[in-house]
């Protein structure tokens, strides 16, 4: 993929600020998929901030403001605490930072299940808030009127079923989801119905793999997998996992990077400069003329 913006300065009422590139969209995100194959998979991964979705962008289909953001940033012990307020602000600050990936934001923990009605103002607050294009809520099944009654009134949604973490206290941990048949059965039945509310996309946590490829295959929709098969419509890792910013990470994680040494020695390296007052030298500091 290229990672050049184009400058594109026209404006038009579709297009009032001119913008360096044309962002991917749902529909593109949506149809990358056709009759069950999905030719380049979808790359997403998480972004918090304006600064990390700089970096990531070129890279990414999608970014997710995820609600892993409790965990990431905010040192929370679960997802539940997250609230609007958190979603709106990092939200705003990814789609900030980004010119081509769609930005996707998490629905926290209690601010779309009581009802549809309740899911649109929720929904439609998010991305009136933080321009973001679509929002991803967890639960199958349970949840599909309110996914079509979203998506009938303009808001994309992406599902998300298997290890569903908003519901921890319900399965008991972060265990693999799929292992017996009724498990299994459910998880299909929950990604079926999403597709059928109109979900443009699924994402597929933490499910023992041959589920994972059964799901893809049921569905037409694109699967995003994390924990779940290479065989999945595509991948998504919470960015700082990926990149080594924690010790222990789950098994489904790969760390392509050791970012947390990197900082830690790096910290060091100015505290011990402060100390021995090495730092600041003679190229950091203002003379008189
Ligand atoms: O909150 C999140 O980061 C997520 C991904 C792990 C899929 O939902």
């Amino acid at each position: 993929m290229s990672t050049t913006f184009k400058l594109d300065t026209s404006t038009s009422r579709a297009n009032p600020t001119p913008q360096p590139m044309r962002r991917l969209t749902v529909p593109k995100i949506r149809n990358r998929k056709v009759d069950g194959v999905t030719e380049e998979p979808l790359v997403m991964l998480t972004a918090y901030t304006a600064r990390q979705a700089q970096l990531l962008d070129p890279h990414c289909d999608l970014l997710l403001v995820g609600d892993s953001l409790g965990q990431v940033i905010y040192g929370l012990p679960s997802t539940i605490p997250v609230t609007m307020e958190m979603m709106t602000n990092h939200a705003a600050a990814v789609v900030r930072g980004s010119y081509h990936s769609v930005v996707v934001v998490d629905m926290p923990f209690g601010s779309y299940e009581t009802s549809p009605e309740d899911a649109f103002d929720s929904a439609a607050r998010l991305l009136k808030e933080s321009g973001a294009a679509a929002v991803k809520l967890e639960g199958g099944e349970a949840m599909a009127e309110t996914v079509e009654f979203l998506v009938k009134r303009g808001i994309p949604v992406m599902g998300h079923v298997g290890l569903t973490p908003q519901a921890v206290n319900v399965l008991g941990g972060y265990g693999a989801r799929g292992r017996s048949d009724a498990e299994a059965e459910k998880i299909l039945g929950d990604a079926k119905a999403l597709e059928q509310a109109g979900a443009f996309a699924i994402v597929v946590e933490g499910v023992i793999e041959p589920i994972a490829i059964s799901v893809t295959m049921a569905v037409e929709c694109p699967t995003i997998g994390i924990g779940a098969s290479a065989r999945c419509d595509g991948q998504v890792l919470v960015s700082d996992d990926m990149l080594g910013m924690f010790d222990r990470v789950p098994r489904f994680v790969k760390r392509y990077e050791d970012l947390a040494t990197t900082i830690s020695e790096t910290a060091a390296k100015y505290a011990a400069e402060v100390r021995d007052r090495s730092f600041p030298g003679p190229d950091q500091l203002y003379q008189p003329k």
